[in-house]
């Protein structure tokens, strides 16, 4: 963990401008910045990690994640199918979804160790989540040879379109975004690591009001001696304007790693949200 701690300007500069390639293939460019012509039959690819000690980058795009050398971005090609049962596409598709919509949008890629990666999928409006091996290039798989999977509901929206954000803190993922299937419940929480950890926000539009996340990062202890802290950067809907009209404002919410929450009616919230305009 020490030794990723040079690399995390670049990864963080490299994923800024990815994540802005990844949203203007949101947005209808087609991916054309960073997708079929460097990799053909990849589409919509919408999350990047890169590990700057083998100079790798990792991609998650659409049932597929890619292995490129961030160096040339085109050679030492590496891919992985992770695709969606065709009976459960269906179910998906039963419940008023497109076709298109209905495959499984690779969202998420964060480290977990020094060689394994967390990857997060919409997996056809059922998100679901996954261990990547780096060194072998593989997804870690079940006994029976399926893909080991872990529920990935309140890790990664259910909708590809839906904007979304984690961070990972010492091997536990902290995450932003909605965790039901119409992606109106938003919410930030401490996603994995034991349950009665598992710490998140009041369903309450005071806390977030329909809210557009944009980015997440840890803040470790400082000189001061001031604690571990997680920020979160997104806009909402104002509440403190009594207007007619919807206003958008951008935000910081803050919480402390170390909050696993309070007694009685704040078990399992957070007891140091806070958060404040940004101007
Ligand atoms: C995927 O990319 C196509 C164009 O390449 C675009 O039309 C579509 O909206 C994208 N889908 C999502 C979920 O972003």
């Amino acid at each position: 963990m020490k030794a990723s701690a040079n690399a995390v300007a670049p990864a963080l500069l490299c994923y800024c401008l990815l994540s802005r390639c990844a949203t203007g293939a949101f947005d209808g460019y087609g991916g054309a910045m960073l997708g079929s012509l460097q990799f053909p039959g990849v589409w919509n690819i919408s999350s990047a990690l890169l590990s700057a000690v083998s100079g790798t980058l990792y991609l998650g795009a659409r049932d597929t994640l890619l292995s490129v050398d961030a160096a040339s971005l085109s050679s030492k090609q590496e891919a992985i199918v992770w695709k969606v049962p065709e009976e459960k596409r269906q179910l998906c598709m039963n419940k008023g979804k497109t076709e298109a919509d209905c495959h499984n949008y690779i969202l998420v890629l964060e480290f977990v160790e020094k060689d394994r990666i967390y990857a997060c999928g919409t997996y056809a409006f059922d998100p679901q989540c996954a261990f990547i091996n780096t060194v072998d290039f593989s997804l870690q798989r079940e006994a029976g040879g399926g893909v080991r999977m872990e529920a990935g509901k309140g890790k990664c929206p259910f909708d590809p379109r839906q904007r979304h954000t984690t961070v990972m803190a010492d091997g536990v993922l902290y995450s932003a975004t909605t965790n039901n299937f119409m992606g109106t419940m938003p919410l930030i929480s401490r996603a994995t690591g034991p349950e009665r950890e598992r710490v998140r926000t009041e369903e309450s539009s005071s806390w977030l009001s329909e809210p557009e996340f944009v980015s997440a990062a840890l803040v470790r202890e400082n000189a001061a001696g001031d604690d571990e802290k997680i920020y979160f950067f997104f806009s909402e809907v104002a509440e403190e304007y009594d207007l007619y009209m919807k206003v958008k404002t951008a935000r910081v919410a803050r919480v402390c790693k170390g909050d696993v929450g309070g007694m009685k009616v704040l078990q399992k919230r957070w007891t140091s949200f806070l958060k404040a305009g940004l101007v």
